[in-house]
């Protein structure tokens, strides 16, 4: 089928690349001619694994194309998937303008009726206000625009396998021709027909992600639902494992044997330095927002953020405790990101981190496998290092703000010869206490003694 995508940043450069890579020729358009032009040089302005290599392979199949020109792209497509930002507003609300223009954009420049489909994270009801805008900037004309919400769930690293391996495809639409499109869209990840990148064809046996039909609002609220149940998992995590400090018991273990039990589950039970990125902050606050303007108080989300916010104070009572003054100090930095296996540093917990470090007059030595050009561009005062062990070399103390795979496996016999003084203090629980107080350092983490 030929698709239509407005919007190339992560979501949308994801959703492009994979569709393509499912056999459908796709269109991509952004306001950013910048990014058209890196795009169509063959360069990939976003760092996520596998992402180059879907494009490239697109591109040479003639599967792919980019274009400044929205006007020409939404000509060209049969389905229109909106993928532009919803960023949060002072308020917390989510700022829709995008999404409004995209709609003018569309109502105006088609030539033949569209399925719009919503797969930017937007509140609950913008699909209503989508289609009356959509109906509004055509003035009453003859096209035809149904509107289908289909959000993505996926991860940042880990994209473009939850996108060819999703666990589920949540389709909201108002009627059986908008289902039966996207149906037909999503065939070939349903059936897994097509070239895997991840797995090199090689994918593993079990079942194929299962395809929901929902309504627009609920495919909406599924969406945030699910985004701040996470949220909700991760600071529950964390209150559990300031509560295992206080009482002498290991968070490890504790969360462990909650998630064996199914209806729990271990994954989002890490405590640490919280959550950070451009999903969680954000949807939590939209949808304390949202909940709020129609009469719901969902103060167990104003909690999770509130936990989830005193995290770095957490962390600065035990630098300071370990450390006592913090001025004049060297101080390493691991990890900028906002998680593993990306460059993204939105509300990366590390900024805040270097934030409060350097409002206290340490001196900051930072690395980072990926994000370090990133966030030069904010803190451009500090040192960086894209050796770890040059970061560490004579530091009075070493921070870990995000779980690298090349942290968690550091040499700390070796990084500790470097150091001028032994001591880590680990945002993300990656080591063993026990083996950390045996290389001689004075080792904090959260949750564990
Ligand atoms: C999140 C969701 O997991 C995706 O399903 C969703 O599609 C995406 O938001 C989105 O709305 O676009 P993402 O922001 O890429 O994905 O990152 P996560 O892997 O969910 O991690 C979020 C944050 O939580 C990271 O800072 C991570 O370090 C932290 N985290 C995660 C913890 O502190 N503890 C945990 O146990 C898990």
């Amino acid at each position: 089928m030929r698709l239509t995508v407005i919007g190339c940043g992560y979501v949308g450069l994801v959703t492009g690349a994979c569709l393509a890579a499912a056999g459908h020729e796709v269109f991509c358009t952004d306001i950013d001619e910048k990014r058209i032009a890196q795009l169509k040089a063959g360069k990939v302005p976003i760092y996520e694994e596998h992402l180059d290599e879907v494009l490239n392979r697109a591109v040479a199949e003639k599967k792919i194309s980019y274009t400044s020109d929205a006007g020409e792209a939404i000509r060209a497509g049969e389905v229109i998937f909106i993928c532009v930002g919803t960023p949060p507003k002072e308020s917390g609300e989510a700022d829709l303008s995008a999404i409004d223009h995209v709609a003018r954009q569309i109502a105006t420049e088609a030539r033949t009726s569209k399925l719009v489909v919503e797969k930017s994270t937007v509140p609950a009801l913008t699909g209503v206000q989508l289609q009356r805008a959509l109906a509004a900037y055509s003035r009453g004309g003859e096209l035809k625009f149904a509107v289908a919400s289909n959000p993505e769930f996926l991860r940042e690293g880990t994209a473009v396998e939850d996108f060819f391996h999703p666990d589920r495809i949540v389709v909201g639409v108002e009627g059986a021709e908008s289902a039966a499109k996207l149906r037909e869209i999503y065939r070939p990840i349903l059936e897994r027909n097509f070239h895997c990148p991840v797995h090199s064809g090689k994918c593993p046996s079990g079942t194929a992600g299962e395809l929901l039909v929902t309504t627009i609002n609920s495919a909406e609220l599924i969406k945030h639902a699910s985004n701040s149940f996470l949220a909700l998992k991760i600071s529950y995590a964390n209150v559990i494992a300031d509560l295992c400090e206080r009482i002498g018991a290991d968070v490890e273990e504790v969360t462990h044997a909650m998630g064996v039990d199914p209806r729990i589950g271990t994954q989002f039970l890490k405590a640490g330095l919280g959550f950070g990125g451009f999903c969680f902050p954000k949807d939590i606050q939209a949808f304390i927002h949202l909940s709020a303007s129609v009469g719901v108080e969902f103060d167990m989300l104003k909690a999770a953020e509130r936990v989830n916010k005193q995290r770095i104070d957490r962390f600065f009572d035990k630098v300071h405790k370990a450390l006592w003054v913090i001025k004049g100090k060297r101080i390493a930095v691991l990890g900028l990101a906002f998680k593993a296996n990306t460059d993204d540093i939105r509300f990366a917990p590390a900024l805040d981190v270097i934030r409060r470090l350097l409002e206290e007059g340490a001196e900051v030595h930072a690395t980072d496998p990926q994000a370090i050009s990133r966030t030069k561009t904010i803190y451009p005062q500090i040192t960086y290092h894209e050796d770890p062990y040059e970061a560490v070399k004579g530091a009075d103390a070493a921070l870990v703000c995000t779980e690298w795979q090349v942290f968690r496996k550091l040499d700390w016999e070796r990084a500790g010869k470097l150091m001028a003084r032994r001591l880590v203090i680990d945002g993300r629980n990656l080591y063993t206490p026990k083996k950390m107080q045996e290389l001689g350092f004075d080792y904090h983490s959260f949750g564990r003694h």
